[in-house]
């Protein structure tokens, strides 16, 4: 973080690691821990109405002894869907519904239904799915340099963002291990890449280098260079981070992974179908493809702004060779041969289909009006919330604009944005909030809507300065609390209770 630049940086950093380490004796006093679960009880009580609104209708504990009616469960689904559809339809959502449009939505809908028995580990089966399957990976890396990369790029169609990201890691991992024989890898990424490399860190065996961004939120190349050890399989740079909406010296970075005959993974989970098309529109897109010949790895997201149903990602890489430590195969299993290509076993044909019938059904003009659209209600949005005395966009961003405050807590306007029907995303080190703009804000009147409320949200927050509602507090205390296994033990008891029935 900016932030956390210089000696002042220095300082926190030193005093939050300081601090972290009186975790474990300040717990371990009598009554501190019964106090926690105190206040983790009193904290998720909060969140119970926003979580679990539906008391009054009839829930499922146990399988009913006799089975209801299609007729009657799908009633029930429909008004579950119909309860819940206006919020993201109208487009008070930040990301989350990337187009949503009516006719777009029925026409994947119609897709998945043929497909929908279908599954990619029976290619005999479905050759036709595998073939998608090709295809949308082959379409996308077309879309992505593929052309003047001047090696063949490949990948296969994962479930999520997190799942490709966590395969091109274990790729590098048993390519570093096969190749150099580095036993300990590191990871050298910007402390604003996805978390979902913290995920597959941890699921890997890896050690994660963070080094800071600059006042732009931009990875620091320098500090970058300053942490590649002998043990660094791969540099990771974002296209654009998922926090600032803001795009990674590409360029710089893939140059130093190059120079050092590592990997350079490029994070384009939520800008992969965003990018090219803006570079076309003329806006200024610095190159992150595989264009440059140090980027050797993108993870890609369809279901994002591609347009495809939730549940289609691609990884791609530069070469075969690298594509192979992705794979797994049993060659002893009393079940046979066995081998897949990415985490899942089974895998839903169904989504495979959709996600190449929106590829093919908006082809690049399709892509590009929808950039085109997203690109200037953003700069509407972005141009705004400048406007609104006290905030502060952060950086230069495209599309998605993340904001804070010198004077107020944001996170109370984020709870005031709440209450008035939109659901933002609470940023953190330091405070802020953003919005992911998609198709669903270039609607008419949306933008205009979301300033109003934003307007009004701040002026609240300015004249009930004592008003504390339910949330702020909680992602106040979330981003300063240097005890973090406090939060994390909030975090997963949020997730016990959703699990609750
Ligand atoms: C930049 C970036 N990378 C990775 C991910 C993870 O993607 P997923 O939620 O599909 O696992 C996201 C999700 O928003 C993202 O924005």
């Amino acid at each position: 973080m900016p932030r956390e630049d210089g000696l002042w940086g220095f300082l926190r950093r030193r005093l939050r690691s300081w601090l972290a380490r009186l975790e474990r004796p300040v717990r371990a006093v009598p009554g501190v821990e019964r106090r926690l679960e105190e206040e983790y009880a009193e904290v998720l009580r909060g969140l119970e109405p926003l979580l679990k609104p539906y008391r009054d209708l009839p829930a499922f504990h146990r399988l009913p002894p006799e089975g209801r009616s299609p007729e009657w469960v799908f009633q029930h689904l429909e008004a579950l869907a119909a309860r819940e559809e206006p919020r993201w339809r109208k487009g008070y959502a930040s990301g989350a519904v990337y187009h949503g449009g009516g006719p777009h939505v029925a026409f994947l809908n119609r897709v998945y239904a043929l497909f929908s028995q279908t599954n990619p580990l029976h290619p005999d089966l479905w050759p036709s799915v595998a073939r998608m399957e090709a295809e949308i990976v082959s379409m996308t890396a077309h879309m992505l340099g593929a052309d003047a990369a001047g090696e063949e790029i490949v990948g296969t169609v994962t479930s999520c963002g997190t799942e490709s990201i966590l395969l091109a890691l274990k790729a590098y991992r048993d390519w570093a291990r096969e190749t150099r024989g580095i036993v300990r890898p590191e990871v050298v990424l910007p402390v604003t890449a996805h978390a979902a490399f913290e995920k597959a860190a941890q699921l890997l065996g890896l050690r994660l280098i963070y080094v800071p961004v600059d006042a732009g939120y931009r990875a620091d190349v320098a500090a970058m260079a300053r942490a590649i050890t002998r043990r660094t399989i791969v540099l990771v740079a974002s296209a654009p981070s998922f926090p600032h909406g803001i795009i990674d010296p590409v360029p710089e970075i893939a140059t130093l992974a190059r120079a050092h005959g590592i990997g350079c993974h490029v994070d384009a989970c939520l800008g992969g179908f965003i990018l090219p098309w803006a570079e076309r529109l003329g806006y200024p897109v610095p190159p992150f493809d595989f264009r440059l010949p140090g980027v050797t790895s993108i993870s890609v997201d369809p279901h994002k702004y591609g347009y495809a149903p939730k549940g289609v990602s691609v990884i791609l890489y530069r070469g075969r060779a690298l594509r192979r430590y992705q794979y797994f195969a049993a060659t002893d299993w009393p079940g046979g041969l066995y081998a897949t290509p990415t985490l899942l076993g089974s895998r839903p044909g169904g989504l495979i289909a959709a996600a190449w019938a929106a590829m093919v059904a908006l082809g690049e003009q399709g892509y590009l009006e929808a950039t085109r659209a997203i690109l200037e209600t953003a700069a509407r949005i972005r141009e705004g919330i400048r406007q609104i005395a006290g905030l502060e966009v952060m950086g230069d961003p495209l599309w998605v604009i993340a904001f804070t405050s010198k004077e107020f807590d944001i996170y109370r306007v984020l709870e005031r944005m709440g209450q008035r029907g939109w659901s933002l995303n609470a940023l953190q080190h330091p405070p802020a909030v953003h919005l992911a703009v998609t198709l669903r804000h270039t609607q008419p009147g949306v933008a205009e809507r979301f300033l109003e409320d934003l307007r009004e949200s701040v002026a609240w927050v300015r004249a009930h300065p004592e008003e504390r509602g339910a949330l702020a507090p909680v992602y106040g205390m979330a981003a300063t609390l240097p005890f973090r296994g406090v939060v994390r033990d909030l975090l997963h008891r949020y997730l016990d209770l959703l699990y609750t029935p």
